[in-house]
């Protein structure tokens, strides 16, 4: 891969620009510095190895080389989007579900907020992150990591939740151009509907767990945690559960852990 065949594989795409490395820190960190310059929107940083890729919560996420898709889209949201930018994650979600879909034997769901899954086990995962300059919104980072082949799955002990890749669920090799071009294609598809109903709905179809019960623990100081059986979502894409009291409760996205129960 280099930076001048991934500008002529998304030719027709709203990406203005593109910087790929070999090895980077992580692609969110150069996205975030790239938009406080100015890049532009849509402009596009993408790595075959991340030495300190970041997940959601601070934990690591691995790059290995030759095996993944990671990259960090700019995004500058309009005046209009900015209402909506709590859906931004569950975008790259809905956009990685949709160009998954085009591999043969793949259904792919969300788990909630935003991690997606194949065969119920992780195989992608998003971390946006915002660009600010005082009270102004800069921009926004959406950042992608995929696992594509086998290689890119870090060993069992080292996971909270198990994970997989495109290549282990499809159980044939994946081109992993297309799957970007498919991706970034699909991102900008549903970016036109962010918030809308038919983005909710997409969404919901896309969740997994449902009717299962799932313990949701919150973050920060309280670490409190709720037991539920997962309803679906509201028009706000919170999380409903029901509980064993039979009450509906709405969970915010946030800073949230999701386990399933068994
Ligand atoms: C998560 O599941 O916790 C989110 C993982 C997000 C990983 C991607 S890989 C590309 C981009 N660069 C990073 O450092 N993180 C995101």
């Amino acid at each position: 891969m280099d930076a001048e065949t991934i500008s002529s594989l998304l030719a027709g795409l709203p990406v203005p620009q593109v910087r790929f490395f070999d090895s980077v820190g992580s692609t969110n960190d150069e996205a975030l510095a790239w938009a406080a310059e100015n890049g532009a929107d849509g402009c596009l940083v993408i790595a075959d190895l991340q030495t300190r890729g970041r997940g959601r919560f601070s934990r690591r996420w691995v790059t290995r080389p030759g095996a993944a898709l990671a990259f960090s889209l700019i995004l500058r949201p309009s005046g209009e989007e900015q209402r909506h930018l709590g859906f931004f994650s569950a975008l790259g979600a809905l956009a990685i579900c949709q160009a998954l879909e085009e591999v043969p034997g793949l259904a792919p769901q969300i788990k909630w907020p935003n991690d997606v899954l194949l065969q119920r086990r992780k195989a992608s995962g998003i971390l946006v992150e915002a660009a600010w300059a005082g009270e102004q919104l800069e921009g926004i980072v959406v950042g992608i990591g995929l696992n594509v082949t086998a290689a890119a799955v870090p060993p069992e002990d080292e996971l909270l939740f198990p994970a997989t890749s495109v290549e282990e669920a499809a159980g044939q090799p994946v081109d992993r151009q297309l799957l970007l071009r498919s991706i970034l294609q699909a991102l900008f598809g549903w970016r036109a509907r962010i918030g809308t109903e038919e983005f909710l709905q997409a969404w919901q179809n896309h969740l997994a767990f449902r009717g299962e019960w799932v313990q949701i623990e919150e973050g920060g100081a309280s670490g409190e945690i709720v037991t539920g059986q997962v309803m679906g979502l509201d028009a706000s894409g919170s999380l409903l559960l029901r509980s064993a009291e039979n009450k509906l409760i709405s969970i915010t996205a946030g800073d949230v852990h999701l386990r399933l129960m068994n």
